[in-house]
């Protein structure tokens, strides 16, 4: 029985996700997914929009993956991978060579991120959806406002 333990916020649950527990669950018997709890987040200094609870019910939900437990600090990993006897510890090449570490107990391997997407990139273009938003009625305001200071009497 092979079993692979990753780790991740997983917000907005998106393509790059998906495509990453894919390969996982294909290399695996069984994948078991370390999912970055609140308070976790807030020590790494990151906010999510979903909430531990909604992200792991919604990475537990995916096809690809056996079981979710929270991640809580930096140093649970070793304890996790004894607990799950996990033979492999994967994550994404954004973390190539920081949990070489854990090659004591298991073998670390870093696969290559779907291009082009990321939790932050989601975040910042609906930020910017709001701002061009907010801009438009703004100026349409403007407009208004010269409206009927033009046929107000003076
Ligand atoms: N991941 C990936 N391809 C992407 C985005 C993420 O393979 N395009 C992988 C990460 O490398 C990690 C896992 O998915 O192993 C969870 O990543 P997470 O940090 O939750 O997602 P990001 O989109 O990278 O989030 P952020 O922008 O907040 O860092």
């Amino acid at each position: 029985m092979k079993t692979i333990i990753t780790y991740g916020t997983f917000d907005l649950f998106h393509i790059g996700h998906v495509r990453l527990l894919k390969r996982l669950s294909e290399m695996a018997d069984k994948l078991v997914v370390g999912i970055s709890s609140d308070e976790f987040n807030e020590i790494k200094g990151k906010s999510s929009f979903f909430s531990y609870k909604e992200r792991a019910e919604i990475v537990a939900s995916c096809k690809y993956v056996d079981e979710v437990f929270s991640e809580d600090n930096w140093e649970q990993k070793k304890d996790d991978i004894l607990k799950y006897e996990a033979s492999i510890f994967a994550i994404g090449d954004d973390w190539q060579g920081e949990f070489d570490y854990l090659n004591e107990l298991c073998e670390v391997i870093y696969l290559e991120r779907t291009k082009d997407i990321s939790t932050t990139d989601i975040k910042k273009s609906l930020s910017k959806l709001n701002k061009d938003k907010l801009e438009e009625i703004e100026s349409s305001m403007h407009e208004i406002i010269n409206v009927v200071k033009s046929i107000s009497p003076q």
